[in-house]
């Protein structure tokens, strides 16, 4: 196809305000089959697929289009992961468009989790059409909304288009903005192969796909290809194009967007940002912009019933071969037994993975509290990285501490400034600079560690700011801080499972705090339970679980057998989600108490 016939668009809409509704109705007006259909179509095969370890992924689809003006368009719809842990992949795909769709709830308006998108998309110089969404609802206000894209981002809104994704109002519209106001590609098609990797899946039969969008160039069959951020070479073994079902082409080139496989083992060698290029005909540079994702976050995982180790390996695994951000190795605990440390993007990306492996695969886990990665730096010199409190150096080895920091930026309606400076300062934040970015809303910028984000701050954002802040963050090297490492001590014993790094002058009320949700948490057992938090040998905090009275029990012995074996089986429920450590049963919640009391 002729790049001045090319769209390539993206949808940029908080959840709920109708991206995907409106992706099915402009697949439907263009004829091509609608997600939902699709999904349905395939779900007899996915089930097969899935225990393969293939997931399908609709990332990317071409819309054939007749305009007005007479002309055929290919239109290129490729999607965006939608939440903050994966700001890198959003901008990767914004990379590899000309143009986005904003689409915004005429009943909702502005959410704060769509801005921080808006302004990459601008960064990236994309032409943005403003979509007010949802016009069909009775409580709709899209003169507001419309102001309010105006006031908030500062985007003209004279043109912004009305719709409803639901009944299908508007739809050509779109579709006649996107033709006329999105530019068309411009890559020069005789350049050597650039190719930019916006995604990828694995497929057992043909390996990792990387899903791209040809900037320069062109490829196909035969081509010997290089991955220049790993140096990897592979020949191109298909190239093709999403209609949303794949199908193969003979050659993509400049402005186009499609798929190619080339017996590739490892997604790995497929990084989202890198550049493709011929191996026989290189570029000289690749696309600006690639990073290499590095886990941010790490957490325990250990199933609760130690039989299940190796199918909790298997799944890590399964899960590993379409998301090339997660990793883990095996790690003992002494409390918690055999399990996995796992590396994530940021607490979303944990919390997706948890919530897939006890959905998807039925295992039931215990999760340790988070941490972020320290360099410490030992007395003879050596630099370690530690992810795993429990891997920490003696103190007496450790000369300081040093731990991430990130440059913080929060855009918040101007009546929360106050609340949100306070939550920053307590968070040990540096205050950098603000913003007004309109009469109504402000930027704010901190430097803040990022042991303190992956805490509570994004909860206590949304609840001071009524969801209406929106945070986005950069890791931005290392700095010295005086860290120490708090054990907590159950029944006298160390359980290194729930052991944190934590700043000192935080350490006493953290420790306080700890130690009472623990006395909370953890049931009664037939003795005290003293709990304590210490740092090194010194006890910081102190509380103790009487002992159940004999009476309670007295009740199930002799007496009622229905009675005794519904005590039997309630305790049975209650303790699934329990770990014995040592004597005592130690619940989930336990382990991830240390979050909640930041
Ligand atoms: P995620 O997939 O969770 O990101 O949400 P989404 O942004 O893709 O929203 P989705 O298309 O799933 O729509 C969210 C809800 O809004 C669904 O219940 C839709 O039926 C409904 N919806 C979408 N568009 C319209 C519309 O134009 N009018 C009305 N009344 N409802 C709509």
């Amino acid at each position: 196809t002729e790049q001045k016939n090319i769209r390539n668009f993206c949808i940029i809409a908080h959840i709920d305000h109708g991206k995907s509704t409106l992706a099915d109705r402009l697949l439907e007006y263009t004829g091509a089959l609608s997600k939902r259909e699709m999904v349905d179509q395939v779900l007899d095969t996915m089930e097969l697929e899935r225990e393969r370890g293939i997931t399908i992924k609709l990332q990317a689809v071409r819309l054939n289009y007749r305009a007005r003006d007479g002309r055929e368009y290919v239109l290129n719809l490729i999607d965006t992961p939608g939440h903050v842990d994966f700001t890198y992949e959003v901008s990767r795909s914004l990379a590899a468009c000309e143009g986005a769709l904003l689409v915004v709830d005429a009943a909702q308006g502005i959410e704060a989790q769509t801005l921080a998108n808006v302004y990459l998309a601008l960064e990236h110089n994309l032409e943005i059409i403003p979509v007010i969404n949802k016009i069909d609802l009775p409580n709709a206000e899209p003169q507001r909304v419309r102001r309010e894209i105006e006031d908030v981002i500062g985007l003209d809104a004279g043109e912004a288009i009305l719709a409803s994704a639901k009944t299908g109002v508007g739809t050509e519209e779109i579709l006649e903005a996107i033709v006329r106001r999105i530019p068309p590609p411009r890559g020069d098609r005789e350049a050597p192969l650039k190719a930019l990797i916006f995604d990828s899946i694995f497929d057992s039969y043909r390996g990792a796909i990387p899903y791209i969008r040809i900037v320069e160039g062109q490829v196909q069959k035969g081509d010997r290809i290089r991955f220049m951020a790993t140096g990897a070479e592979f020949e191109v073994n298909e190239v093709g194009i999403f209609t949303p079902a794949p199908r193969q082409v003979t050659t993509l080139a400049a402005g186009e967007v499609g798929f190619l496989s080339a017996s590739i083992k490892n997604v790995k060698d497929t990084r989202v940002g890198d550049t493709i290029t011929s191996a026989t005909r290189p570029a000289r540079e690749p696309l600006p912009g690639y990073r290499k994702v590095m886990p941010m976050v790490y957490c325990g995982l250990f199933p609760v019933d130690s039989e299940q180790f190796d199918n909790l390996r298997d799944a890590l695994e399964k899960l590993q071969l379409n998301d090339a951000s997660l990793s883990f190795e095996p790690e003992t605990s002494v409390a918690l037994g055999f399990g996995f440390r796992c590396g994530f993007l940021g607490l979303l990306h944990m919390e997706i993975i948890q919530e897939r492996l006890e959905r998807e695969y039925g295992l039931e886990l215990i999760t340790t509290a988070p941490s972020v990665v320290y360099r410490v730096v030992r007395t003879d010199g050596g630099v370690e990285m530690v992810d795993n409190p429990t891997a920490l150096p003696a103190p007496n080895l450790i000369d300081h501490i040093e731990e991430p920091y990130v440059e913080a930026t929060i855009m918040t309606p101007r009546e929360y400034v106050g609340p949100v400076m306070e939550l920053c300062q307590g968070k040990r934040g540096t205050f950098l600079n603000m913003d007004y970015l309109s009469e109504k809303r402000v930027a704010l910028k901190y430097d803040l560690p990022l042991a303190e984000i992956i805490y509570d701050f994004f909860d206590q954002l949304k609840s001071r700011t009524r969801g209406y802040a929106s945070l986005d963050y950069e890791v931005k090297g290392y700095r010295p801080a005086e860290l120490v490492k708090m054990d907590i001590l159950i029944n006298n014993e160390v359980v290194d499972a729930l052991s944190v790094i934590t700043h000192r002058d935080q350490a006493y009320h953290r420790g306080r705090a700890l130690v009472e949700r623990l006395r909370q948490l953890i049931p009664r057992q037939l003795f005290d339970v003293p709990i304590q938090a210490a740092i090194g040998s010194r006890i910081i905090a102190r509380e103790t679980i009487p002992a159940l009275r004999k009476n309670v029990l007295a009740k199930c012995y002799g007496g009622d057998v229905t009675r005794k074996r519904k005590l039997l089986e309630k305790q049975k429920e209650g303790k699934k989600r329990m770990k014995q450590v040592g004597t005592v049963d130690i619940p989930q919640e336990a382990f991830m108490a240390v979050l909640k009391v930041g």
